[in-house]
């Protein structure tokens, strides 16, 4: 079976990885090896992954490869694309469904592919740290049950400044039983790419690039430019949208016209919020109702202006898509009232168990080294199976940072001492430049190692984020 090459891959690929960490910042080789018997715990949880009574397995085949792809219509850009499509395929199941992603790399360089926001076991996180990287040519399964709804998605763990930003992302799509009823569906993952003047993607840049991380000017979405998007008009759809920008904070306006959250990165929330825009930071998800509107309306979908502390601002909107609206049809949608029970963790004035800070320091040879508790590559104290955990997301930097948290969930208590607008579940919170974001999460019992860290993926690179196991 596919899967269980990992083992004899270990030499060749220490080696590949670590010379690949030193040609981008020099900073990735730290400390990107799994520890302990990794071979074990992936058997296991593969033969321990079956199915709920009357769920089923899901089969899906990823290769990452080349493709010429079109951004924009008429001119081709060598890009990377799962199954040769940016983004890759979305992937569907249902709560208590089993997974199976029979990945092989057609890539010129090892990858991994981590499932952002699924509550799996470590073993099957697919990060650097619980697999040998998977080598060109070669393959490897995945297999896990997912227990939760929501909009997910997948992208590799090795190299992502260049392996996302050439297209290697995809949503991922889990129903549960009890979801609401809309008129329509749509899957939308934003990006967006910088192009030099031959339409190829420009190499990872020097120092301001990997500060700021890298802002595209060609935005995206599902993989084309600023594209038109139709809808009937009188009905109701359900939009679920993906940040999978590298560094872009994506203040989403469609046309400042009033439309309902119905879920952010681990579901759905305890009711429908009212509002005319919604800030996705990178890797940030959203369900959102959207409508109804007339025939013969125009609206722009874009992103307001928004300042995260970057040097390059955003002053003015920035246009994503363009919707327009057709002739009516009959809408059956019906969104409750009550979408969930979420029950609090904590209130927001529950007492910390750790602090979490995210800084930076001036290195000669880097430019900028962005740390956690001053270290590139922090190694975490170890969090106990069952123990509430209270941390406190302390921002020593003047650029905001998305905060993602593998494999759990967490609750935002508070945002610079204010409780959140709603209750959710969350997997990457932003953290205002020199703000504080209190976070409350339990580890249920899937011990093994895990790791946190800013998703802007050159500050990623750049050493912000740490490690820390999950212990019985
Ligand atoms: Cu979207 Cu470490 O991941
Ligand atoms: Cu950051």
């Amino acid at each position: 079976m596919t899967g269980h090459h990992e083992h004899e891959m270990q030499d060749t690929d220490q080696h590949r990885h670590a010379a690949h960490g030193v040609g981008h910042h020099g900073h990735g080789a730290v400390a990107h090896l799994p520890t302990g018997d990794i071979r074990a715990a992936y058997t296991a949880a593969y033969e321990a992954a079956e199915p709920d009574p009357g769920r089923q397995v899901v089969v899906a085949h990823l290769e990452p490869r080349e493709v010429e792809w079109e951004f924009r219509p008429g001119r081709r850009t060598r890009a990377w694309g799962f199954n040769g499509q940016v983004p890759g395929p979305v992937i569907e199941a249902q709560v208590g469904d089993v997974l199976e992603v029979r990945l092989t790399n057609r890539l010129s360089e090892p990858t991994v592919v981590h499932w952002h926001g699924l509550r799996i076991p470590a073993a099957m996180d697919g990060t650097e740290m619980v697999q040998w990287p998977v080598a060109p040519g070669q393959a490897f399964a995945y297999r896990f049950k997912v227990p939760d709804a929501g909009t997910f998605w997948y992208h590799p763990h090795l190299n992502e400044t260049v392996q996302l930003e050439r297209g290697l992302y995809g949503a991922l799509i889990v129903r549960g039983p009890n979801e609401p009823h809309l008129d329509a569906e749509r899957v939308l993952v934003l990006d967006d790419v910088q192009l030099d003047r031959a339409g190829q993607i420009k190499p990872p840049g020097w120092w301001l690039e990997s500060h700021d991380g890298r802002e595209g000017t060609t935005r995206l979405v599902n993989g084309r430019q600023e594209p038109d998007l139709t809808m009937a008009a009188g009905q109701v759809e359900r939009w679920r949208i993906v940040n999978a920008a590298s560094a872009r904070y994506v203040r989403l306006s469609i046309g400042g016209r009033p439309f309902r959250i119905l879920g952010t990165d681990g579901g759905l929330i305890t009711a429908p919020f009212t509002t005319s825009e919604v800030l996705l930071a990178p890797a940030d998800r959203v369900d959102l109702a959207v409508g109804p509107f007339s025939e013969g309306e125009t609206l722009r979908v874009e992103s307001l202006p928004f300042n995260r502390g970057s040097f390059r601002g955003h002053r003015k909107a920035e246009p994503f898509a363009t919707l327009r609206v057709g002739p009516a049809k009959p809408s059956h949608a019906h969104v409750p009232e009550i979408l969930r029970e979420i029950e609090p963790l904590a209130s927001g004035a529950a007492t910390p168990t750790r602090e979490v800070r995210l800084g930076f320091k001036l290195s000669r040879k880097h430019g900028v080294d962005f740390t956690i508790n001053r270290e590139l590559h922090h190694r975490a104290d170890p969090c106990r199976v069952g123990e509430l955990q209270v941390w406190d997301i302390v921002n020593r930097s003047p650029v905001h940072h998305p905060f993602h948290l593998h494999g759990f969930f967490f609750q935002v208590l508070a945002v610079n001492g204010e409780p959140p607008a709603f209750r959710s579940w969350e997997d990457t919170v932003n953290v205002p430049a020199l703000g504080t974001v209190r976070i409350a999460w339990v580890p249920d019992d899937r011990p093994g190692e895990w790791m946190y860290h800013c998703h802007i993926l050159e500050h990623h690179a750049a050493g912000m984020m740490a490690h820390v196991d999950v212990v019985r």
